[in-house]
This record gives structure tokens, sequence and C-alpha cells, in this order.
């Protein structure tokens, strides 16, 4: 058995809380199975700029390339909002992705059946949503040069390029497919092909790859119609592929069908070590006052055993202990609805209820083996 080496970054806002909670729960699996671990934690994101300066430092640098995997927190906030370009906490972030090659994004919506009424959308739209949006995270828009403000003869102008090569496009979509042959084996390309070349040519691959899938089905859909399709009939998807800013925006969405952002895990997977984050961001407004949602971390960790350290079965514990705390009504603000069996708890208690839960259940596995 080999001990996983994780690099532990913070960064800002309620980041510092969330992650504090998935420790523990990193913690008591080392504890109670033969699963083993070992952290070390670097300044990232606004943190890093107040520390050294730079978003990303050398020194984070270095510790997550020599990592198995990395556990983020949340980058940004308004202390930094000022700072343009590359002294931006996001800087910090979109160069971690870039510098680990995590090109494919996976940001799964489930829905909890415990959490119906905290959904803005009716019961009978929401009850059967389970599909996972795999979002190209190192190419397109947010990469494309040129980009920048320049000078021009009426006034400044902005530029940024939208590019994806028939490689990048390649090789999301073989995750995406390999993504759809362990579920369902139904894949819905998303793209703009109707007005841009860029998503012309990501349709022609996408299709193209897909003969290498027969048993898959491929169908396409235009990003605003799928944006539309999102909140009129979201039980539909199963597994989405899309662009770079298509899938920010769409993963937003399909996040707060769940009921919460606060419930939405992501995986960022390349070729080296993975990055392991909760979709939503710094929450500024109840940061450091003990009230964030710990469970999108907690849900981090349970992609973060099962693509990074190849531990299925550790990875279904934390989601069924995840399922059994709030089945019995516990609920951190965001996922409150103000039902009669909800108790409302703190990020601590949330997180202890987790690891409490884990407990119970290994100790029940025990007895039964
Ligand atoms: C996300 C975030 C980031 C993104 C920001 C913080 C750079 O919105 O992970 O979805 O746009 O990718
Ligand atoms: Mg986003």
């Amino acid at each position: 058995m080999t001990t996983l080496k994780l690099a532990v970054l913070d960064g800002d806002g309620i980041g510092p809380e969330v992650t504090e909670e998935a420790l523990k729960v990193l913690d008591v699996l080392a504890h109670e199975t033969d699963f083993s671990f070992e952290y070390e934690r670097a300044d990232f994101g606004g943190a890093a700029i107040d520390s050294s300066g730079n978003p990303f430092p050398d020194s984070c640098e270095r510790l997550v390339k020599a990592s198995d995997a990395v556990l983020l927190g949340a980058v940004g906030g308004p202390k930094w909002d000022a700072l343009t370009g590359n002294q931006r906490p996001e800087r910090g972030l979109l160069n971690l992705r870039g510098s680990l090659g995590v090109y494919a994004n996976l940001r799964p919506a489930r829905f909890f059946d415990s959490l119906c009424s905290a959904s803005p959308l009716r019961a009978d739209l929401t009850a059967d949503v389970d599909f996972v949006t795999v979002r190209e995270l190192i190419g397109g828009i947010y990469f494309g040069e040129p980009r920048g403000i320049t000078e021009g003869p009426d006034g400044r102008v902005g530029q940024n390029t939208m590019i994806y090569s028939e490689s990048e496009i390649l090789r999301i979509g073989r995750v995406a497919f390999e993504t759809a042959m362990g579920r369902k084996k139904k894949l819905l390309s998303v793209d703009k092909a109707n007005v841009l070349e860029v998503q012309r040519l990501w349709r022609e691959v996408m299709t193209e790859l897909g003969k290498e899938y027969p048993e898959v089905e491929l169908t396409h859909m235009y990003v605003d119609n799928c944006a539309m399709q999102m909140v009129t009939n979201p039980a539909q998807f199963d597994v989405l592929v899309t662009g770079n800013i298509f899938g920010d925006i769409l993963s937003d969405a399909s996040a707060a069908l769940t009921g919460s952002l606060g419930m939405l895990p992501s995986a960022s997977l390349g070729d080296g070590p993975g990055l392991f984050e909760p979709v939503h961001g710094t929450a500024p407004d109840i940061a450091g006052q003990g009230k964030a949602n710990p469970l999108a971390t907690i849900l981090s960790v349970s992609m973060l055993l099962k693509h990074a350290a190849k531990r299925p079965d550790l990875s279904s514990l934390v989601d069924d202990a995840v399922d059994a705390v709030l089945a019995q009504g516990l609920r951190t603000g965001d996922i409150a609805t103000g039902e009669g069996h909800e108790r409302m708890v703190g990020t601590e208690e949330m997180g202890g209820e987790v690891v409490h839960q884990i407990k119970t259940l290994t100790s029940s596995r025990k007895e039964c083996a």
C-alpha cells in the first residue's frame, strides 16, 4: 500500500474552513481503513499575493507538481478585486490548472433526495437529475492568444481568442466518451457551431471521434438551447462535454439545480496530479464565521479517492456518509429550507457528523465482514 502525497491549497475566504473539514475526513479514513496519506500546505491565490506578491508562487508550483493530488479550497475576494491581469488570484488558479495540465474538468450535478425543496426548480423537474459536465479546462478563450487591452484609433480595444486545435478537442472528447461508457452511454456535445468556426471544428471532431465509440449515442446541442434545457428539462442529461467558457457557465447552472452551489464537487484531470476543488467560490460574506457548507469539498475528496487514489470503495463510503448526514436533517444555511426536521449546523459540526458517519459505516461493515 502506498501513501498518497497530497498538496493542500486552502486559498481564500471560506477556503481554509472547508479544506479543514475535508482533511478530517481523510484523517478518519486513514484511521479506520488501510488508506494512508500525508499532506503539505502552501499559500495560493489571494493568500499568496499577500505573502509573496504572486498568486501561484514557484514554491507552490514545486509542491503541487511533486504531489499525487491537489486539494484546493477556493480563491479570490474583494480584497484583491482591484488588482489586474497576472496579479489576480483567479490568474493563479488558471496558471495552476495550466501548470498541472489538467485539461478535463468533471463537474457532477447530482440531485440529493433530502434536498428536494432546496432546489429552485419544481421537484418533478429535478427528481431524476444526475449528470456530469465534462469541461475543457486549459484551452479555448481562457488561454487563447492574442489577448489583452490595447489602444486603438477609436479608444481602447479588448480582445480574447477562442481557439481549439483538433488534438485538444480529441483529448477532452476521449475523456467524455470514456465517462459516458461508464454511465448510460449517452453523450451530449455542446457548442455554438451555427456561428463560430472554432465550434464547427469542435462538432466535426466530436462526430469523427464518435465512430470509435459506436456504443455511445452522441448528440449535439447549441449552447443557448442547452442553457434553456438545463432549467426546463435537466433530467434528460447524462454526460455533457463542452469547451472552457461554456462549461464554466453551464456548470454553475447545473450546480444551482441541486439546491446549492455548496454541494458541487469537481475533479480536474490530466496526465499528472489531479486537482480537486469545490465549485463554489470564496463566499466572502460568510468567511471566517464557521457557517460555510463543507460538503462540496468533502465530495471533492470523494472524487480524489476515486480518481487519484483509485479507491472507489472509499469514495462510495464518503458519498454514503454525506447522504446519511443530509438524511438526518443536518443543514448549513445555504441548503436550509426551514422544514421541521432540519437542524442548522455550522461548518465544523457538519464535517464532524460526516466523520462520525464514516466511523459508524466502517464499524458496521467490519462487523458484517
Ligand atoms: C470556476 C471559476 C473559475 C473559472 C474562475 C475563478 C477563474 O469560475 O472554476 O468555474 O472561470 O474557471
Ligand atoms: Mg465558474
